[in-house]
């Protein structure tokens, strides 16, 4: 018996960054997308624990976190023990987003495994548990079981799902090299000490994200981790030049980075976009519409990939 989740890479369209809280993290007042970049995650019975990762070329496999300390066997331990049965079963992981990029993609590949899990052993957690199992894990993980458009406060963690019916066109440009997020909040902390304890809202981008126009969103779109990861990266921001003079409506670096995504008017432009890019040499870049949905089941059956 196996199962197959997908779960997709987020990219932040408001990130509203607060001063460290007494426990380290920062406050956030955020809004989350979910984009049509994936991983699938296979769970396959099994009586051991185990995890094989197989990266799309764009990724570095040398960069994905091994051993016992990667984020999905870490999902599966704690399902397993909040269930109280033994963690068992063999993962299988096929990743096409960006590792360490900002995209969450440990999240997506956390969420999954919660989703997997839970349905392989039959344990029918409810949504609350398996969301509060989640947030244990990681800031982002809640919104990567919910998708869609959300907004999220506390440190991420907290998730309501918000109206957005607009169908929105991305670009994702990802580097060759991870960036570290704790690495750009401890730059954060450096460059703007005097940040307000309460986060700026995300007022005027839900607005903007209620017209479905492109131009408005693009206007509105905010990111107080970009001046950060720029000045940790400078080339970013070279590259979210380049993909504005490209015919992109706005570049924004996503979340802590270093991808940089760019919202285009529409497919074509998307397309003329990531064509302009890759003839500058940033050839991976990938095209993406979104909202698309959180972790769900795409196949089950009794051998791996088989509906
Ligand atoms: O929660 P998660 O494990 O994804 O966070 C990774 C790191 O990012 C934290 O250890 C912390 O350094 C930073 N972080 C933060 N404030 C947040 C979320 C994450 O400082 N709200």
């Amino acid at each position: 018996m196996s199962i197959t989740v997908r779960a997709a890479a987020k990219i932040n369209l408001h990130l509203g960054v607060g001063r460290a809280r007494e426990d380290g993290f920062h406050p956030l007042d955020t809004v989350y997308q979910a984009i049509g970049i994936h991983d699938d995650l296979t769970l396959t019975e099994a009586d051991v624990l185990t995890i094989e990762t197989l990266v799309a070329d764009h990724i570095d496999s040398a960069a994905v976190p091994g051993g016992a300390d990667n984020i999905v066997l870490r999902a599966a331990r704690l399902l397993a023990e909040h269930a109280g049965r033994p963690a068992t079963g063999a993962f299988g992981v096929r990743k096409d987003i960006p590792v360490a990029g900002g995209m969450a993609g440990g999240s997506a590949d956390a969420a999954a495994a919660l989703v997997a899990c839970d349905r392989l052993w039959d344990l029918h957690t409810p949504d609350e548990v398996l969301l509060a199992l989640a947030a244990e894990l990681g800031s982002d993980i809640p919104f990567s079981l919910v998708g869609g458009t959300a907004r999220g406060v506390g440190r991420g963690e907290l998730v309501t799902p918000v109206a957005d019916h607009g169908a929105w066109w991305w670009v994702a440009a990802p580097s060759t090299e991870g960036l570290s997020t704790p690495a750009v909040y401890r730059h954060f902390d450096t460059m703007r000490p005097e940040a307000p304890e309460v986060p700026p809202p995300a007022d005027a981008l839900l607005a903007a994200l209620a017209t479905g126009e492109p131009l408005r969103l693009a206007r509105a779109l905010h990111n107080d981790l970009q001046e950060p990861a720029i000045d940790l990266r400078p080339e970013l921001g070279d590259l979210i030049t380049l993909g504005e003079s490209e015919g992109a409506l706005r570049g924004m670096v996503s979340g802590s980075g270093p991808t940089v995504v760019f919202l285009c008017e529409s497919a074509e432009g998307a397309r003329a976009t990531a064509l302009g890019l890759a003839g500058s040499g940033h050839d991976a870049v990938l095209t993406a519409t979104g909202p698309v949905a959180g972790a769900h089941v795409v196949s089950q059956g009794v051998s791996q990939g088989v509906s």
